[in-house]
């Protein structure tokens, strides 16, 4: 889709209705996001997974509010045509709607994002409408819920069994009810995305919930092949970036220790004259701050004459 300004919820709704697949991807810095944005991906999602390709962490469980609006600002000064999505993160939500309106208020004035996604169906949904009401909008995702992995018994497909598959639908309708613009689904058969997708009139967002979602998500990290701890299935690696960044890393290493980096092209070079005169400075431990004593015009004249060829 062709913008000429940010991308709102209603570009996103409007992309959905005229069949379009939606492309969304996560981002958590800026660097990152401005190749995404130039690479004309509409949203882009600052994702508590970066507590996991980013910071290391074992799960989403320890990022805070202000991790995910450091992050989110620096995407959203990385980008001017995309939609930044920024999760709100574990904790930030759950105690009920007062602190989840904070949370939610201070990510938006803070990183200057376009809407906030938070995790779980019915069980979040009052807070998803208090959300909108006052004008936040909001992003559905459920499905596997990492901030709910510890619940759920891991990191497990949801939505496998007819009973489990009623809940999810159940808990993606409440979302749109409670006027979600778009719903992520996670880790469900791809017949339950494709029935979810028909039964919603917002978009929806697969990732590992097969091809008939409205749109889809990678975690960047996945995708460019950074992230080595674990593939997951439903990953796709479009590039082989752990292997071009070590051997970058290598061939860096083995032109210093060779002498070979930096060449003098990348090396900031004086006026002749000066480096001379660098080269017979004397190292003196007195403070000289003022330079005095020192006649600089008279040394470089100094300078200048011994360069000379003998008359
Ligand atoms: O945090 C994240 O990256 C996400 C996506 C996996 C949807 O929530």
């Amino acid at each position: 889709m062709a913008a000429s300004h940010r991308l709102t919820v209603t570009d996103i709704q409007r992309m959905r209705d005229e069949g379009e697949h939606i492309t969304m991807l996560t981002a958590y810095d800026y660097s990152t996001a401005r190749l995404a944005d130039e690479a004309e991906i509409p949203i882009l999602l600052v994702g508590d997974s970066l507590g996991m390709v980013v910071l290391g962490y074992d799960s989403t469980l320890p990022v805070t509010v202000d991790d995910m609006i450091r992050h989110g600002a620096a995407v959203v000064r990385g980008t001017k045509r995309a939609h930044v999505v920024v999760d709100m993160p574990f904790g930030s939500y759950q105690a009920g709607w007062q602190e989840a309106m904070h949370n939610a208020v201070r990510i938006m004035q803070e990183t200057g994002a376009g809407s906030v996604k938070l995790e779980g169906g019915r069980r979040s949904a009052d807070i998803v409408r208090r959300l909108v009401t006052a004008g936040i909008p909001v992003m559905g995702h459920v499905g596997l819920t990492p901030q709910s992995v510890n619940a759920l018994g891991g990191w497990r497909m949801q939505g496998k069994t007819p009973r489990d598959s009623v809940h999810v639908m159940h808990d993606a309708r409440a979302l749109e009810e409670a006027g979600a613009y778009a719903v992520v689904l996670e880790t469900v058969p791809a017949a339950l995305g494709s029935k979810i997708t028909r039964q919603l009139r917002v978009p929806t967002i697969g990732i590992g919930a097969g091809p008939y979602t409205s749109g889809q998500v990678q975690v960047v990290n996945d995708m460019l092949g950074l992230f080595q701890d674990f593939k997951p299935k439903h990953a796709r690696r479009f590039l082989d970036g752990a292997t071009l960044i070590r051997d970058a890393f290598v061939a860096y290493r083995k032109a210093v220790e060779s002498g070979s980096f930096p060449a003098a092209a990348e090396s900031h070079l004086l006026d002749e004259r000066v480096q001379r005169y660098i080269e017979r400075m004397e190292y003196s431990r007195e403070i000289n701050p003022d330079h005095e004593g020192i006649d600089f015009e008279d040394a470089m004249e100094d300078i200048e004459l011994e360069g000379r060829p003998a008359t």
